[in-house]
């Protein structure tokens, strides 16, 4: 095996859902930089981002997160940081934030502006995305995901532990973050949460099924 190959399985390994980190341990500025550039360089579908990453470290905010969280009840108390992944609403061609998107940030030609929106309205049209606000929703929420296991993988990398949580009331976060003024209901809905820091404990051996059990090869 070589050192890469090492590198990477032992981080897969390394990594379990921490359920109490040690609250006396905080990942430096420069870790915890990295872990969100792992998030924000993440890849997503038509390159549209539909993500934004609440970092709350506030004490009283994770208390009153902690009342309507039952998945994350060490880790609230505990984290080192803990980040909320907030997943974008209504994400269509003529939406603000997609003509945001195309044209000062990925600075699309204007001449390739109407072929790009009708690529984006056919896929999404295939897809059966934008059938409704809830299936845009749903493709959002898929996309952050892909953000959650990025930073979770490259948290291990850096011997940094981490919780992926989808343990909450998701209509008393939404009304709770909404009325603290930390959510914009029109624009973001919460999608996960995930809680980064230092093991108390050792975790139990990992269980997984074997690669015979779900690859298939086709030859
Ligand atoms: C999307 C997602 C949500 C999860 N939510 C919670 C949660 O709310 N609380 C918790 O303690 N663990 C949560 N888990 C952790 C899983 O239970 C855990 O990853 C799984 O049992 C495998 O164990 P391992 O991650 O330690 O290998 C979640 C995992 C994922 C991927």
């Amino acid at each position: 095996m070589t050192q890469m190959q090492q590198t990477i399985l032992e981080a897969f390994h390394f990594r379990h859902a921490t359920k109490r980190f040690d609250a006396n341990k905080h990942i430096s500025e420069s870790d915890f930089n990295t872990i969100l550039e792992a998030g924000r360089l993440s890849p997503s579908s038509l390159g549209l981002e539909p993500w934004k990453f609440v970092v709350i470290q506030n004490r009283e905010i994770r208390d009153k997160l902690k009342a309507i969280s039952w998945g994350a009840q060490g880790q609230l108390d505990t984290a080192s940081h803990f980040v909320l992944i907030l997943a974008r609403k209504n994400v269509t061609s003529q939406s603000d934030f997609v003509q945001h998107m195309i044209r000062n940030v990925k600075k699309y030609s204007e001449a390739s502006i109407p072929a790009t929106e009708k690529k984006f309205d056919d896929f999404q049209t295939n897809f059966h995305i934008n059938d409704n606000d809830q299936s845009l929703l749903e493709w959002a929420r898929k996309q952050t995901y892909i953000a959650l296991g990025n930073m979770m993988t490259s948290a291990a990398l850096l011997n940094i532990d981490s919780c992926p949580i989808e343990g909450f009331d998701l209509d008393a976060v939404t009304q709770f973050l909404s009325e603290e003024g930390i959510i914009d209901e029109t624009h973001f809905a919460p999608s996960v949460m995930v809680a980064f820091g230092y093991r108390e404990t050792d975790p139990k051996a990992k269980v997984r099924q074997t690669q015979d059990d779900i690859v298939e090869w086709l030859e």
